[in-house]
């Protein structure tokens, strides 16, 4: 099938925090040198984005930072355009789905659906937590993972393992809202009878052999997994998000995840009045790049709602990439173990191809990557810079020293020269081929086979001994060394576009298209170029030191932080009847002498008034109180105790102590003066 017209999206991220390394490498980068090739070529092509603004993820961040989910979008949605717009990924549009626009298209999408008859309505037992009064869905419910154990699996999604899960399903919930045990509740919930499309949802994988392996291979295994596709709510209990339209409904808002890929739509609308053109074209391509933890939702959920609905075109391909890693460790937003792009700018300034250039070097295309401070710099030094900067370097330095800048003439061509011609002209179309599969890390090979051979060509034709001897050699050598370096200019645009720019404004030509990289001879002799500057500059250890300090320091916090967190408050004992607490017999009593135990430090022989009798205690605060203190306190008492002999004398009871988290003890005394001795405590 060919096609008229592509339109790609790269998964809205959540509007909940800045953007790091994982999101570019994972989609927005792959996507963006998509979109910039096809434009290259001269395709019809646009490329959509925007931030997912609801769902249990925005409330949750309000709570933590003490603001309004409203205000956390405004603020995050700035941060992360920003932020993808300063590394180059070149959105047509970066829309929201907080927007008019959105909530009316989502809002038809799921009337349309409701009045087809697609979803079932069910009243079903929920959990809900009774301290918060809410029910908790999605990531608003955490446990263990039916089908990985993975004990963080929320209440939508196992991220570890990918499943799409519901909240019933999860081994020992606990609510992430109070921690406590949810209970169960009935409301009504609309579905998506996925087991019912399951058929229709197979036929349409089995006909996409061709995604990357580890996307169709997922799909598979939860097609043909043991109880196959389950109903889906498409509505939730909630109060933020878009409402479901229609009666009976008060209260309830639609699944984040049913109205987010719609926001591929609405900011389609949003770009173009001629979005149906991409929508509801059988011409037209509609590819999702995501990230591994999106693929359930892109080729199973949003395909089914897409083939309910009826208008839509459904996804042509969804390659997704793994994740990446950051220094061996899973990267994390809460344990800050990442490289935030706007923190790396502040460190790198203007070195935005670097990043890009690893990230697409080591994109995690086929399984999880890992990204190392060394392996930057040394793609940075080894590549970036000794191979492209030195070879566009060379070749205008000396163009500028033996021609003043003037194209010279190609006069002869040898035969070594026609073969390097020929291998110009094929380099676009080896790039092509590994894009045209998505395979970036390939493509990006390709293109710095290209500065490679340039960098060989000029090494052993050596124009700057010749000079000497046979300028008329010279003239040709540097007319293809700058052939290439106009060619470089080209197809390295989709990969590192800072660098293209730069390489165009320094040969002072316009910037040409993918189809003119098809042959040598883009410059004309005579033209006249303009000043050299150094591409990309070496990163010192130094540097590089710096950010890897950066990360232990964050780590070693965080273990800090764990540390504390874990010490402050001990898990609570077993469970115990009521009969046997009231075994206990608790009193208050007052403390009429205390001594010291000689040759102790710790224990204190105290005389004290249960209201009952007088006895005798020994009690270990004497490292907290002092014996004239106690006089006359009123202490709390377990009084019913077996007597025990410590240090020779019979202690009668035991006085209760609050013992803090650094092991510190605290008499506990009752709040009210007309308590008196004897007084129960229960
Ligand atoms: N916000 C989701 C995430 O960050 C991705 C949503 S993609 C969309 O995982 F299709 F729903 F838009
Ligand atoms: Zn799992």
């Amino acid at each position: 099938m060919t096609f008229k017209r592509s339109l790609l999206t790269a998964a809205l991220p959540y509007a909940n925090g800045p953007v790091h390394i994982g999101h570019l490498a994972g989609c927005y980068l792959p996507a963006d040198i998509y979109a910039r090739y096809l434009r290259s070529k001269g395709e019809d092509v646009k490329f959509i984005c925007g931030s997912d603004e609801h769902g249990v993820p925005i409330t949750i961040k309000a709570k933590k930072e003490g603001i309004t989910p409203q205000q956390v979008v405004d603020k995050y949605h700035k941060i992360m355009g920003d932020a993808f717009k300063e590394f180059g990924i070149s959105f047509d549009i970066y829309s929201r789905t907080t927007s008019k626009t959105h909530h009316q298209t989502a809002s038809d999408f799921f009337k349309v659906m409701y009045e087809k008859g697609c979803f079932t309505e069910e009243v079903t037992k929920q959990y809900y937590d009774d301290e918060a009064k809410q029910f908790l869905a999605d990531r608003y419910i955490v446990g263990t993972c039916p089908k990985c154990a993975n004990e963080n699996a929320y209440g939508d999604q196992c991220e570890k393992c990918g499943t799409s899960l519901s909240p019933t399903e999860l081994i020992n919930p606990h609510s992430t809202l109070s921690g406590s045990k949810p209970v169960l509740k009935e409301t009504k919930n609309w579905f998506l009878p996925l087991d019912k499309l399951s058929p229709k949802i197979k036929a349409y994988i089995e006909q996409h052999k061709d995604w990357k392996s580890n996307v169709y291979g997922q799909c598979k295994s939860w097609l043909d997994s043991g109880d196959g596709l389950q109903p889906r709510a498409m509505t939730r209990d909630l109060d933020w998000g878009v409402p479901v339209p229609v009666k009976g409904a008060d209260g309830k808002v639609l699944y984040v995840w049913f109205d987010a890929p719609i926001g591929y739509i609405s900011a389609t609308k949003d770009l173009t009045p001629d979005w149906k053109k991409y929508w509801c074209d059988k011409e037209s391509r509609l590819i999702h790049f995501i990230g591994k933890d999106n693929i359930v939702f892109h080729c199973i959920i949003f395909p089914a709602m897409l083939m309910e609905h009826g208008e839509f075109v459904v996804p042509d391909n969804v390659p997704a990439n793994e994740f990446l890693n950051l220094e061996g460790d899973k990267i994390s937003t809460s344990r800050n173990w990442a490289v935030w792009l706007h923190e790396y700018l502040l460190d790198f300034k203007d070195k935005q191809d670097v990043l890009r250039y690893t990230l697409c070097a080591n994109a995690p295309e086929s399984k999880d990557n890992d990204f190392t401070w060394k392996d930057f710099q040394a793609k940075n030094n080894n590549e970036l810079v000794a191979i492209l900067g030195n070879f566009v370097n060379r070749t205008l330095v000396l163009t500028h020293k033996y021609y003043e800048g003037k194209v010279p003439e190609a006069v002869e061509y040898t035969k070594d020269d026609l073969r390097i011609l020929e291998e110009i002209s094929k380099a676009p179309e080896k790039i092509a081929a590994a894009l045209d599969q998505f395979r970036f890390r390939e493509a990006l090979a390709e293109l710095m086979n290209l500065a490679r051979m340039g960098n060989k060509y000029l090494a052993d034709t050596e124009p700057w001994k010749l000079i000497k001897t046979d300028e008329k050699r010279v003239k040709t050598i540097m007319n293809i060394s700058l052939q290439i370096t106009a060619n470089l200019a080209i197809v390295c645009e989709p990969f590192l576009p800072f660098t293209s720019k730069k390489l165009f404004g320094m040969l002072d030509m316009p910037a040409l298209k993918w189809n003119s990289a098809k042959h040598a001879h883009n410059l004309s002799s005579g033209h006249k170029i303009g000043k050299e500057e150094l591409l990309y500059n070496k990163i010192e250890d130094p540097e590089i030191e710096a950010q890897v300090k950066k990360l232990q320091d964050s780590k070693k916090l965080n273990e800090e932080q764990q540390q504390s967190q874990k010490s402050e408050v001990k898990s609570q004992k077993d469970e115990i009847t009521f009969d046997q607490f009231e075994k206990m017999d608790i009193r208050i009593a007052t403390v009429l002498e205390a001594e010291k135990v000689a040759g102790t430090d710790k224990l204190l022989k105290l005389k004290v008034d249960t209201g009952n009798d007088v006895r005798t205690i020994v009690s270990g605060i004497a490292v907290y109180y002092k014996p004239e203190d106690l006089i006359g306190k009123q202490v709390t008492m377990l009084v019913n105790l077996a007597p025990r002999k410590i240090k020779g004398i019979e202690s009668k009871g035991m006085i209760l102590m609050a013992e803090n988290s650094k092991g510190e003890l605290s008499l506990v005394s009752p709040t009210r003066e007309d308590t008196n001795n004897g007084s129960t405590v229960k």
